[in-house]
Formats: C-alpha cells, sequence, structure tokens
C-alpha cells in the first residue's frame, strides 16, 4: 500500500556559539509563515518540558562529557517522540534550532566523546528521522567569542559552553564543517560573519525553494 500520510520538512540549524543562529532561526520561521506554510519552531537542547529541565542541568552543571552527551540525547528522545515527529506526520515545517549535528561537533569533536557512541546513540533515538536540511551558520572561533562577549557585557548570561576555550569552539567549527563535507547534499553553509541582511537575503532564497 503506497503510504499517503502527510509528511512535513524537518530542517535545522547549526553553528558555534554567537554565529547568530537563533536571531535568523526566528527570521526563517516568520518568512515561512508569511507564505502560508505551517511551522514548528523548536530547540535542542529543549522543546519539550522535560527537555527544557535536562537543558537547565546541561547549561549549568558539572558533568562528564559522556553524560553531556547521554543526557542530550535523552532530550532529544523526548523531543522527537512528542514534538518533531507528530510535526512532520501533520505536514508541517519542523525548524529545530540544533540537533543531533551538534552532539558530533560539541560532545565529539569539541570534548573527545567517542563518535561511533554517538552514531550508536543516534540510531536508537532517531533512526528513521533525520533533517533534510541543515543550515550550517559558519563563523571563526575569533568572530564567535566577540560577539559572545558584547552579549555578555549586554547581560545575557553565560552558560556552561560559553565560558570554553577559543580552541574548543575551533575544534567544534572543524568537527561541524567535517559532517558538512561528509553530506554535501543535506548541508548548505551559510557565511556568517557578513551582516545580517546579506544572511537573511540568502535565507529569503532558501524559503523560496523550500
Ligand atoms: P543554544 O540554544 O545555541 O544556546 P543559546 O540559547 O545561548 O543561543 O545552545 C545551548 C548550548 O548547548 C550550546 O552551547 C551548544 C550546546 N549543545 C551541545 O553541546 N550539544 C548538543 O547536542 C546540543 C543540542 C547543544
Amino acid at each position: 500500500m503506497p503510504d499517503h500520510s502527510p509528511r512535513g520538512r524537518f530542517i535545522t540549524l547549526e553553528g558555534i556559539d554567537g554565529a547568530g543562529k537563533s536571531t535568523h532561526a526566528r527570521f526563517l520561521a516568520e518568512m515561512l509563515a508569511a507564505r502560508g506554510r505551517r511551522v514548528v519552531a523548536t530547540r535542542e537542547p529543549g522543546g519539550t518540558s522535560t527537555g527544557e529541565a535536562i537543558r537547565e542541568w546541561l547549561l549549568h552543571r558539572t558533568m562528564t562529557h559522556d553524560t553531556e552527551a547521554l543526557l542530550m540525547f535523552a532530550a532529544r528522545r523526548e523531543h522527537v517522540v512528542n514534538v518533531i515527529e507528530p510535526a512532520l506526520a501533520r505536514g508541517d515545517i519542523v525548524l529545530c534550532d540544533r540537533f543531533t549535528d551538534a552532539t558530533y561537533a560539541y560532545q565529539g569533536s569539541g570534548h573527545g566523546v567517542s563518535l561511533a557512541m554517538i552514531d550508536a546513540l543516534a540510531q536508537w533515538v532517531h533512526g528513521h528521522c533525520d533533517p533534510e536540511l541543515t543550515l550550517l551558520f559558519d563563523v571563526p572561533g575569533e568572530v564567535s567569542r566577540e560577539r559572545l562577549a558584547r552579549m555578555h557585557a549586554k547581560g545575557k548570561a553565560q552558560d556552561k559552553f560559553e565560558r570554553e576555550t577559543l580552541a574548543f569552539f575551533e575544534r567544534v567549527r572543524n568537527g561541524y564543517l567535517a559532517r558538512a563535507a561528509t553530506e554535501p547534499g543535506r548541508f548548505r553553509i551559510i557565511d556568517s560573519t557578513r551582516p545580517v541582511a546579506d544572511v537573511r537575503a540568502e535565507l529569503g532564497r532558501i524559503a523560496e525553494q523550500l
């Protein structure tokens, strides 16, 4: 029997802290909604009440790097089952601010957690639910540091990850770029050092294609 159930679009946004991803995520969601698309804008870690509680631990408690990866996937399982899969089944566009690529980049490349273990957890947690498009907002580590410093000076609270070293952010960035190189069909690398208006123009073209 052919499957006639609606199937939405699963799009993720990634990048190191300070890459401007969250600002652009809001803009993209508004643009798609203005075109009459039903959009579910969500984030990780988080996106459900249990996931948001786990997020608090992840961003503010000290733990081993393996525990960090396990909690990311625990929150992700709640999110996939309760939010992402139902939205895709309704035919909505899911715009997710970070997903499993972040675990490969931050816990894997940044903190040295086994990539094979991350592969196994990803298969268990969302074996049949992978993003079809991933927008990677790319900036060098120094740019990220400068932007974060400005945000913190204006009063944004600093979380555990944002206190990491420049070398850590460079490893995370390289981890993202390495993943993009292995899956060029899924990733779209967006040079996020450009003025916001230029990035928005590119997002506008992507929204048209969707
Ligand atoms: P983010 O939502 O980008 O933070 P903010 O609200 O400050 O913009 O992400 C929170 C942090 O979680 C970010 O530093 C990256 C980290 N993270 C991981 O380390 N691994 C993961 O799998 C995910 C989803 C996030």
